[in-house]
């Protein structure tokens, strides 16, 4: 069974995905963390990214800053090349396809990585919402971030990551919304694993 999980940064997808794999016994693929490190890497060995993605290992996804605004920015900005995104995607759908069954979260997951998915869920809230967020984590970590500054790179982000020509963010059209804008974690996660009961219980 496979569970894609997307929606724009900071809506909250990541924990949901961690959370719901956890429960279900299931593999979890961030696949965020993939192009922040092809991203990176790019930046650093100064090599260029469609080389990068065609020989990522997976020692790069422990890199310590792929968690960063810069690493978030890079990646968005080499996930926009065709040849990166084919090159990333045999490696995600093995990971799919392995047993017991997979949840993955990132952006194009319930459209081109595994549209097959039995389970579609497009997480997201407002930019505002978001955006505070992602300043309130920043600030707790001891980082200076500046709140006008978080919300203009957020909203660049999902510009990027909607208006590119491949597989843009966007839901599937048999996704489920959900809107977290007003829900925290476990009502976010309630929420999902309502909707995963329903689809097994109409499945079986
Ligand atoms: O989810 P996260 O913020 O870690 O993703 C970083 C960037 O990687 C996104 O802004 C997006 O450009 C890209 N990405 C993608 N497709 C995915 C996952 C992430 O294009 N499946």
């Amino acid at each position: 069974m496979i569970v894609a999980i997307d929606g724009p940064a900071a809506a909250g997808k990541g924990t949901l995905a961690k959370r719901l794999a956890e429960h279900l016994g299931f593999n979890h693929l961030d696949t965020g963390l993939i192009y922040r490190a092809v991203g990176v890497k790019h930046l650093e060995t100064g090599l260029d990214a469609i080389t990068v993605a065609r020989a990522l290992q997976p020692a790069d996804l422990s890199h310590p800053g792929l968690r960063g605004e810069a690493a978030g920015r890079a990646a968005s900005e080499v996930a926009a090349i065709p040849e990166v995104r084919q090159a990333l995607l045999d490696f995600q759908r093995r990971f799919a396809q392995r047993p017991p069954g997979a949840v993955l979260d990132g952006r194009d997951i319930g459209t081109v990585v595994c549209p097959d998915a039995d389970i579609k869920l497009f997480v997201t809230a407002s930019l505002e919402k978001r955006a505070e967020r992602r300043w309130k984590e920043l600030i707790a970590k001891g980082e200076t971030a500046i709140a006008e500054r978080v919300l203009q790179d957020m909203r660049d982000r999902d510009a990027r990551d909607a208006a590119r020509d491949v597989a843009p963010m966007a839901p599937a059209a048999d996704a489920v919304l959900i809107d977290t804008s007003e829900l925290d974690a476990d009502a976010a996660f309630a929420a999902a694993l309502a909707i995963v009961h329903r689809k097994m219980t109409t499945k079986a």
